[in-house]
């Protein structure tokens, strides 16, 4: 099993340094190798995802990803920005199916900015469509080319699309997740503006026939917005678009109390998986020792689960993040009176322990 650390920048090396340290207890056979990705790859390289980098993830069995961007990169091209390494991995590597669980731990309902009777219990699967949508069509404007052909632009624009299968395929995985859970699926659209969700929601309508013992609904994307703070709890798989997809989830991870604890996993068609954070590089608190290591931690143990086929193993490490949150302990995000705030590496620490049973002191 092979494993590509791709840490990135902000949080992003300090996160992934802890869940690298929590996969070495498991006394499971990987190999994991580390490289740049992000503006770390750009100052080294010049490159965001350079060619060694997508090399690596490619022949790897999973990709655990941490974070990429920084303000400071804000005035270059484009292309050379470090959110296209992610975009470029989702691309390269064909992750077009996106889990993103929003779960409300027992321990985090008062960390929630929503009434806790709103949220106890709460526990939704977004499936964001990944490689397709305004996040892969054709754009144009002053920064789109990396040698500067548009300078002058007065107009930019990028292209909402989606294809048939591109659309039939994300549906599939939206039933299928759904027939292991409560079988209902809601699809977000905006098919009262958009041709592209028009288009979408008839063809997720029409796979929908194909599971009859699933129920699916249609919600417009401003609604769904509305709805998740209003009733989180009515939904249980949300399966919508790349750009809609890309929103929601912050909005659902941040009802559980902090984006903080969010893990993802991207797939293809073979179960090959990039695994990172919800959250991403908050270059604000980089380098302070205070972000919370949960989320990636909870991503490496999705990446047992989904592309390593390790479920003990991804068990183990959901049981002691539990375990260290009922020890009271607490990174900043999530601290709440009565808790014991910790950094990064101390909440690392502890879930460490908890695997190799030894004591938590709360
Ligand atoms: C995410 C992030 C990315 C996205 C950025 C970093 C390109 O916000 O994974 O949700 O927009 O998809
Ligand atoms: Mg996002």
């Amino acid at each position: 099993m092979k494993i590509a650390v791709l840490p990135g920048d902000g949080i992003g090396t300090e996160i992934v340094a802890e869940a690298v340290r929590v996969l070495d207890v498991l006394d499971l056979k990987f190999e994991m190798e580390t490289a740049l990705v992000g503006g770390a790859a750009y100052e080294a390289h010049g490159h965001p995802l350079p060619e060694s980098t997508l090399k690596l993830a490619k022949e790897s069995d999973a990709v655990l990803f941490g974070a990429v961007g920084d303000w400071k990169y804000d005035k270059l091209d484009r292309p050379l920005r470090p959110e296209q390494a992610i975009l470029g991995l989702r691309k390269n590597l064909g992750l077009f199916a996106n889990f993103r669980p929003a779960i409300c731990y027992e321990q985090l309902v008062g960390a929630s900015s929503l009434k806790p009777e709103l949220i106890a219990g709460l526990d939704i699967l977004i499936i964001r469509e990944l490689t397709g949508d305004i996040y892969f069509g054709a754009p144009r404007g002053r920064r789109t080319a990396v040698d500067g052909h548009f300078p002058g632009a007065e107009e930019a624009f990028d292209t909402m699309r989606y294809s048939r299968p591109e659309v039939e395929r994300i549906a599939r995985v939206a039933f299928e997740a759904a027939r292991k859970r409560s079988k209902r699926v809601t699809s977000v659209d905006k098919a009262n503006v958009l041709e592209t969700f028009q288009f979408w929601k008839d063809i997720v309508t029409e796979v929908g026939k194909e599971y009859p013992d699933v129920e699916l609904d249609h919600m417009y994307v401003d609604n769904a917005a509305m709805q998740l703070v209003k009733a989180p709890k009515k939904f249980d798989v949300v399966v919508t678009g790349n750009m809609f997809g890309d929103i929601l989830s912050d909005e659902a991870a941040m009802l559980t109390g902090s984006i903080g604890m969010l893990p993802s996993a991207s797939l293809n068609a073979s179960n090959q998986g990039l695994y990172e954070p919800s959250h991403g590089s908050a270059p604000d608190i980089a380098g302070k020792g205070v972000a919370n290591p949960l989320a990636t931690i909870l991503s490496a143990a999705m990446m047992l689960r989904f592309s390593l086929n390790q479920p003990e193993a991804a068990a183990r490490i959901e049981s002691a993040v539990q375990q260290v949150l009922a020890a009271g302990l607490r990174t900043g995000d999530i601290w709440s009176e009565g808790t014991k705030r910790v950094g990064t590496r101390e909440m690392g620490d502890a879930v460490v322990a908890a695997i190799t049973k030894k004591t938590i002191t709360g």
